[in-house]
């Protein structure tokens, strides 16, 4: 067989990638509602995070440019089935890769990455043998108030994945930390904690958090929305409102001095350029 040209060997690890990222949007999603099968849900996608992390690193050490361009979501009726589904195509997808890339080191990732999938795959099939087909249903406890309360919730979700998306794009392109030291995959992270706290609070009122599409916004707006859910949540639920507070303090530290401006950088996902462009600018 013909050796592939990098540019097929980014394009293959893209579509890979890509998987994960799917996995990664609907695997949270479903550990959000899906109790007592969370935590073990939750475990599983931040496997796909690290993967999704070795991908991206590998494609930009080939000169390729990592594609974080947002999955469409799916509104599953079985979700264990659907998962359990997504294992098996990803396993067969990375076999299929492994064997058409001829690059030792990359064989080696995707072997690693394989073993991770088919322990999820029979970590899946173990949950749906207990638990049957579960839909992602409002569950009977439904708080009326946090209703009152989903629009801001699910609007912090969108900017709170753009933010994770845009510090994920950073971290890629091996762009400076900024000046408080943290990194831009720990700023990732961070970000992702903020979304996971709006959507845990959603979902701990018997609401159903909608995996959100990225929203432009910023740490300043961020931190004023974080705040006036904290003194609105604070009868309510003054968990999430603790929770919210410390958003809003860690957003408006982020905010001094502004270095992000995401309106420029959530239309281009699939290609980076935006955030390096906003980088070199001087
Ligand atoms: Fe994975
Ligand atoms: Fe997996
Ligand atoms: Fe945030």
């Amino acid at each position: 067989m013909q050796r592939p040209s990098s540019v097929e060997v980014v394009t293959w690890l893209n579509l890979d990638l890509r998987g994960e990222h799917d996995a990664i949007v609907h695997y949270l999603q479903h550990a959000w509602v899906l109790s007592p099968w969370g935590p073990t849900i939750m475990a599983i996608a931040r496997d796909e995070m690290r993967h999704l992390k070795w991908l991206a690193h590998t494609i930009v050490r080939l000169g390729g440019t990592p594609d974080l361009t947002p999955p469409p979501i799916r509104r599953d009726a079985d979700p264990l089935a659907q998962d359990e589904a997504a294992e098996a195509v990803a396993i067969e997808q990375y076999r299929r890769h492994r064997a058409d890339i001829p690059d030792p080191a990359i064989q080696s990732l995707l072997d690693r990455i394989v073993i991770d999938e088919e322990d999820h795959l029979r970590q899946f099939r173990a949950l749906r043998e207990k638990a049957g087909a579960v839909p992602l249903a409002p569950s009977s406890e439904l708080d009326p108030e946090a209703r009152a309360f989903q629009p801001s919730l699910t609007q912090l979700m969108g900017c709170e994945y753009a933010a994770v998306l845009s510090a994920l794009h950073r971290a890629f392109q091996r762009l400076p930390a900024p000046r408080t030291g943290i990194d831009w995959e720990d700023q990732a992270v961070e970000e992702m904690h903020h979304l996971s706290w709006a959507a845990e609070t959603l979902a701990r009122h018997g609401l159903t958090p909608e995996w959100p599409e990225p929203a432009p916004g910023d740490s300043r707006d961020e931190a004023q929305r974080w705040e006036m859910l904290a003194r609105a949540a604070h009868a309510w639920d003054p968990e999430a409102a603790a929770l919210a507070h410390r958003a809003a303090r860690r957003e408006a530290l982020e905010a001094h001095p502004p270095r992000r401006d995401r309106s420029a950088t959530v239309g281009s996902l699939a290609t980076g350029r935006d955030w390096v462009e906003e980088e070199v600018r001087p």
